[in-house]
């Protein structure tokens, strides 16, 4: 039996990145699962928002473009994290059996908390055991990801063993990531060495769901490459990474194997490559965009997927938290 729950944070457009490192591939593994659930982690994007202003709007743009990506309701809940109180309250229980020293290994807080590291805030240091909390509160087991979440699930697995060895039981299901495709780390069409992000300050570093075909074309075009032509097969592109990272983008969109678009481009510049990339994406990003656009005006219908989502949601976790609260010791009304 599978269950399968996966999240995206509301701070910003949300990108390419996004959807081929994890949003496409629950679109395939929601009809193979018992169970999906898909939520917006806004308690988590409060970790590193200064400014809470566009939160709201973003958490809808969020549930837009996992409807128009394909997620399909009568196969998969959608809800917004702030929404199941649960969700707090496991991750208390777990910041108690949680050594310190699992979380000084993070790398991610390393890099958010930057140089001050006493200035950084006590939600982005346990930023990873709510994220173990949004997994094992409906005691998922499958949880597709991007590339970079690998650590902090190895974090939720470790914190799910813990749990079972101090209090019995075997409450909690070990949670398996599931990394899929080729392209499980898009990096900024700017600098091949650092990951596609929301956070980016660059706009050209980032293909938005929401981009047109002329946004989309002006970035490809300025996208960093390099002088060579492309070679034969995509192991040859090593220290290459810009390149690397549009045949990446090009096999996953067109469901090919890299080495197959190499082929297909060997020898030749980037420019025409460049071209036939904004056709492919003019052909499946743009029309994602459009449908973001019709769910985004009509809030109405966004907020009944929410309250559908929080209730089923509320339900699973409720009936959890008991199986927590009896595991532990403590009175299970
Ligand atoms: P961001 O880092 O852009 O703020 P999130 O942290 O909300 O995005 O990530 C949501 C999901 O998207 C996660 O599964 C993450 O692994 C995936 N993801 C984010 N950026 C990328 C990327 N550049 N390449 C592949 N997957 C990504
Ligand atoms: N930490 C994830 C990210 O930055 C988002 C996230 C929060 C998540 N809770 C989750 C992903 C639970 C999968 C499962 O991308």
């Amino acid at each position: 039996m599978q269950r399968i729950l996966s999240g995206v944070r509301p701070t910003g457009g949300i990108h390419l990145g996004n959807y081929l490192g994890a949003i496409r591939n629950w679109v395939s593994m929601q009809h193979q699962a018992q169970e999906s659930l898909f939520c917006i982690v806004d308690m988590h994007a409060l970790t590193t928002l200064g400014e809470t202003e566009s939160l709201a709007e973003n958490t809808y743009a969020i549930a837009a473009a996992y409807l128009a990506a394909g997620i399909d309701l009568n196969k998969a809940s959608i809800f917004a994290q702030s929404h199941v109180a649960a969700h707090t309250e496991l991750s208390w229980i777990f910041s108690c059996i949680t050594p310190l020293g699992w979380l000084n290994r993070m790398t991610q807080f390393k890099e958010k908390a930057g140089k001050h590291k006493d200035l950084a805030c006590l939600g982005l240091y346990a930023y990873p055991v709510l994220m173990a909390a949004d997994i094992l509160l409906y005691k998922a087991t499958h949880v597709p990801v991007g590339d970079d979440q690998k650590q902090h699930l190895e974090l939720a697995r470790d914190i799910a063993g813990a749990f079972n060895r101090r209090f019995g039981d075997d409450l909690f299901p070990i949670p398996e990531p599931m990394i899929l495709g080729s392209a499980t780390r898009v990096m900024s069409l700017r600098d091949g060495s650092s990951k596609m992000s929301k956070s980016d300050i660059s706009e050209y570093s980032r293909i938005e769901l929401m981009d047109n075909a002329d946004a989309l074309a002006l970035k490809i075009r300025k996208a960093r490459t390099d002088m060579e032509p492309l070679p034969e097969k995509f192991s040859d592109l090593e220290g290459r990474p810009e390149a690397q990272n549009l045949v990446n983008i090009y096999a996953t969109l067109a469901n090919m194997a890299p080495d197959a678009v190499c082929q297909q481009f060997v020898g030749s510049n980037f420019a025409p490559f460049k071209q036939q990339l904004v056709d492919l994406m003019v052909a499946t990003i743009v029309p994602i965009g459009d449908k973001m656009r019709q769910y985004l005006a009509d809030k109405v219908m966004l907020q009944k997927v929410l309250t559908a989502g929080a209730r089923r949601a509320n339900e699973l976790a409720q009936s959890h938290m008991q199986d927590v609260r009896r595991a532990i010791g403590m009175v299970a009304l």
